[in-house]
């Protein structure tokens, strides 16, 4: 059957921009969805017209828009994408919303939780279809992880650890601003490694482990001035570059999350773990293929069966049983980084056409803000600070 045509509106052309255009060319290779994506326009400012017109040959974008307003408005775009930085998040959501097209945003939602409620009511309001782009629950281990949690396997659970780690701030040398490093500009970015990072981790521990009930956290700022790129002056550094904290889960277990992109010899290590009544597992992004367990009890009759094979299983993640893995290659074959992208869009592409409700959308992203927003107030107040659902 002939599939329905989305036009696709891209708004950046960066790093984001490309995981983004990659998925929607390559989901019908593996994903049998309703829809055919179109990429009809990119955004980028006039400034970033080199950049902007090489992003449009080489994804295969048939028109080019310095005006992101513009973009949004035309009768020809269905799909509006919000791959820029975060503090134009909300702005480009709001106008995609009134629009009325289908939303696909970038994490973090916004700035703060002020900002994420507001989005997440307004599109509400309209009705329009959303996704944000928490992209890390769809690799096929961590889904797996969070399969094995579902069906009992670790039972009665007491820990969760997560950390987030980079090295690419160490030097004093590294600007502020322009390209890639608004990151470190807090009116451009928000938070530090809370909002960047974190999220990530957030989003994931919320979906497996349930609702945080109260975070307690201290973040650090190790460079406290840098080159801002953009202005060629010096500039006070005010965002997290360190952030640990420890929280409180309504199930009662308690959690430890780390993130810092000071972690020399760590580039992108986002890992978790899970510690139970009746089993473990732990997840590292720098091994996505696999997914190791530990099993000390059986589910259904939470008898021990610890016996002197007994350890942790190291599992790799490729067969056709597994989440995902059907739709690719044939066991023992893996898949990378883009994949979670082409996953998360697919099933995304299913949910606008009656398939399951697609996760997370902004509701739940504007709740992952609200515990961004509560570990930053917790640093700053430097006491507990309590979640309400
Ligand atoms: N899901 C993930 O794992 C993941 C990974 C990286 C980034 N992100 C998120 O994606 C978004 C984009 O990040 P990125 O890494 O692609 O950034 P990037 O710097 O690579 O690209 C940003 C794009 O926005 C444009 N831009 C920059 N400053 C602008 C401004 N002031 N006005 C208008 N346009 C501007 C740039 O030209 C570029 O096209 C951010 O919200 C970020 O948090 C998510």
């Amino acid at each position: 059957m002939a599939k329905k045509t989305l036009n696709v509106g891209m708004l950046g052309c960066g790093f984001m921009g490309r995981t983004h255009s990659n998925a929607y060319g390559q989901v019908n290779h593996f994903f049998n969805t309703p829809y055919q994506p179109v990429l009809k326009a990119c955004y980028g400012r006039e400034e970033d017209m080199p950049a902007l017109k090489k992003f449009q040959e080489m994804w295969g974008y048939e028109s080019i828009e310095t005006d992101w307003k513009k973009l949004i408005e035309r009768k020809d775009i269905d799909i509006v994408d919000v791959v820029a930085p975060n503090f134009l998040h909300k702005d480009m959501v709001l106008a995609a919303a009134k629009a009325g097209k289908i939303i696909v945003c970038e994490k973090p939602l916004a700035m703060n939780y002020a900002e994420a409620e507001e989005m997440a009511s307004i599109v509400d309001k309209a009705g329009v279809k959303n996704m944000v782009s928490f992209n890390y629950r769809r690799v096929p281990a961590v889904s797996l992880f969070k399969q094995i949690v579902d069906e009992g396997r670790v039972g009665k659970p007491f820990h969760y650890r997560a950390t987030y780690l980079q090295d690419y701030t160490i030097s004093e040398k590294v600007p502020s601003g322009g390209a890639a490093l608004w990151r470190l500009s807090a009116k451009i970015a928000g938070s530090g490694v809370t909002g960047d990072l974190l999220a990530h981790s957030i989003d994931t521990a919320e979906w497996i482990n349930g609702p945080i009930a109260k975070v307690c956290a201290y973040t650090e700022i190790f460079i406290k001035e840098r080159q801002n790129t953009d202005t060629g002056q010096m500039e006070k550094i005010t965002i997290d570059d360190a952030c640990m904290f420890l929280a409180v889960f309504k199930n009662g277990s308690i959690g430890t999350f780390e993130s810092s992109r000071y972690a020399r010899g760590r580039k992108n290590y986002s890992s978790m773990e899970i510690n139970g009544e009746h089993g473990a597992v732990y997840f590292n992004l720098e091994e996505p293929e696999y997914i190791e367990f530990f099993r000390y009890a059986d589910p259904d009759s939470g008898k021990k069966i610890e016996d002197h094979l007994t350890g942790w299983q190291k599992i790799l993640v490729t067969n056709s049983e597994h989440p995902y893995m059907k739709n690719y290659w044939v066991p023992g074959t893996t898949i990378g980084y883009e994949h979670t992208f082409i996953n998360g869009l697919a099933d995304f592409l299913f949910s606008l056409d009656g398939g399951a409700k697609f996760e997370p959308d902004m509701r739940t992203a504007a709740r992952t803000q609200k515990v961004c927003d509560a570990i930053i107030q917790s640093a700053n107040e430097a006491k507990w600070i309590e979640i309400s659902e």
